[in-house]
């Protein structure tokens, strides 16, 4: 049964909220333990959907997985490249890391091509380039994608985008092909850190991640390990951005500020008061933001999933802001929702110009997890209360867990009811 969240506005937001292991590290760790001939070990995991789909997948391989709480046990010895065309792996985008993981450990994968968030086209041309250069064969067979190498190769790899996803991707295949890779203009993703981090405790021999050029020797096998996650930076950044929007006063705990520079600054830019902590942030709303212009780029610039909750709180600024997206260049399907609640937002290409305006309560849907993030925050902001509801909860539980919880234990008076 699908539901919706019901968001009463025009109560500040107060009070601590912990923030869990990133969604972004996770749907890539947990393929990447594939690589390990013994039990690999992930705490801080969180709880999420698309980590729920990710175990039913490994399962239906023959790993042996034990979940409690935020710890996930995975032995993958006893696994097989079995094929996967449909099904599951249709459920969630970044199935596609099992290409680089089943390619590393068995030399072969048969995966379905990823569905995950519909806001645009997202080709994986640059993951297929990576995997061709380490010499495999790539072919496209009823919509999945059939991948063999009789032996990975190291190679010199540059990436026309700095693709966060062919990055990762690349690295877990390289990680067990024989001899040097080193793949340039790479991405410099936190997530991309600590994938390498994880493989690095399993044995592999990963240099440079977090720069534009990472380099991988290869080696014969990989054993288990144990591996804490980082922390969800766009999940602290999106209750940051609510907690100005609401004129609250929210501490984000269990986070690394220096991910969150580029919000942080921002936030400031506007007039939110911002305290950065060793783990934590805290976000004091004030009455008036100025407007400002953001430009979504890729890491250490401001991230592309925080750019739709920003549009909610730009909202709220006096005058003309300009957002921008120079990753994606159609992530605004969440806009015409706004406008539905009485923003004042018109796009032009890559842009939104935003135009400060009172926001009213309305009934809308999200699109995808993040643009359910901002309808949600605009909900919250709307000072002359009035419920909004917001359908589309399922997407927005792909990447927020406990949302419901959080909100209300931050006093948001939010509940789910089932959509008619
Ligand atoms: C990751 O997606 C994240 N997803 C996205 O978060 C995030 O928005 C994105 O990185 C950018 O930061 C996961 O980590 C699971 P990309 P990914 O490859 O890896 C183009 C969320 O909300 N491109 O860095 O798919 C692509 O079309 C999600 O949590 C190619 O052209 O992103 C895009 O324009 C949404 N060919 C740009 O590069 C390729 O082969 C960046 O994509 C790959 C990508």
């Amino acid at each position: 049964m699908l539901e919706k969240l019901m968001v009463v506005g025009g109560r500040p937001l107060r009070g601590t909220v912990q923030i869990s292991g990133a969604k972004n590290s996770a749907i890539a760790l947990i393929p990447a333990a594939v690589l390990a001939e013994t039990s690999v070990t992930l705490d801080n995991l969180p709880h999420l959907s698309d980590v729920a789909i990710y175990t039913e997948i490994l399962t239906d391989l023959g790993a042996t997985i034990d979940w409690n709480e935020d710890r996930m046990t995975i032995d993958p010895s006893q696994m097989k490249p079995l094929a996967m065309p449909n099904g599951k792996v249709k459920k969630l985008r970044a199935s596609y890391y099992l290409m680089g993981a089943l390619l590393g450990r068995f030399g072969e994968a048969t995966i379905g091509l990823p569905g995950g968030c519909n806001f645009e086209p997202r080709p994986i041309d640059l993951h297929i380039k990576g995997f061709e250069a380490l010499g495999a064969v790539v072919s496209n067979e009823n919509g999945a994608l059939h991948i063999r190498a009789k032996e990975l190769r190291g190679a010199k790899i540059y990436l026309d985008m700095a693709s966060v996803g062919a990055t990762i991707n690349i690295m877990l295949a390289a990680s067990r092909a024989k001899g040097l890779t080193t793949i340039e203009n790479a991405a410099k993703e936190p997530e991309i850190i600590d994938v390498a981090t994880l493989l690095n405790s399993m044995g592999a021999k990963i240099k440079g991640a977090g720069t534009d050029t990472i380099r991988i020797e290869g080696v014969s096998e990989l054993h288990g390990c144990r591996h804490s996650i980082i922390p969800d930076r766009i999940q602290a950044g999106t209750y940051m951005i609510a907690a100005a929007a609401t004129r609250g006063d929210v501490t984000v705990d269990n986070v690394i500020p220096k991910h969150l520079e580029a919000l942080t600054a921002k936030l400031q830019e506007m007039g939110v008061h911002v305290y950065e902590m060793d783990e934590s942030i805290r976000i004091v709303g004030q009455p008036i933001y100025e407007s400002v212009d953001v430009k979504a780029l890729i890491y250490p610039g401001f991230a592309t999933d925080l750019q739709s909750p920003m549009s909610s709180l730009l909202c709220q600024a006096k005058g003309v802001s300009v957002l921008t997206d120079h990753v994606y260049s159609n992530r605004f399907k969440h806009i015409p929702e706004l406008v539905r609640m009485g923003a004042k937002i018109r796009v032009e290409g890559r842009s939104a110009i935003i135009e400060g305006s009172q926001l009213s309560s309305a009934k809308v849907r999200a699109t995808d997890l993040r643009a359910g993030a901002a309808l949600v925050i605009a909900g919250l902001s709307v000072m002359t209360g009035g419920i909004t509801e917001v359908s589309g909860v399922e997407f927005i539980d792909r990447g927020y867990e406990n949302l419901v919880f959080n909100l209300s234990s931050l006093g948001a008076e939010v509940w789910r009811e089932n959509e008619e």
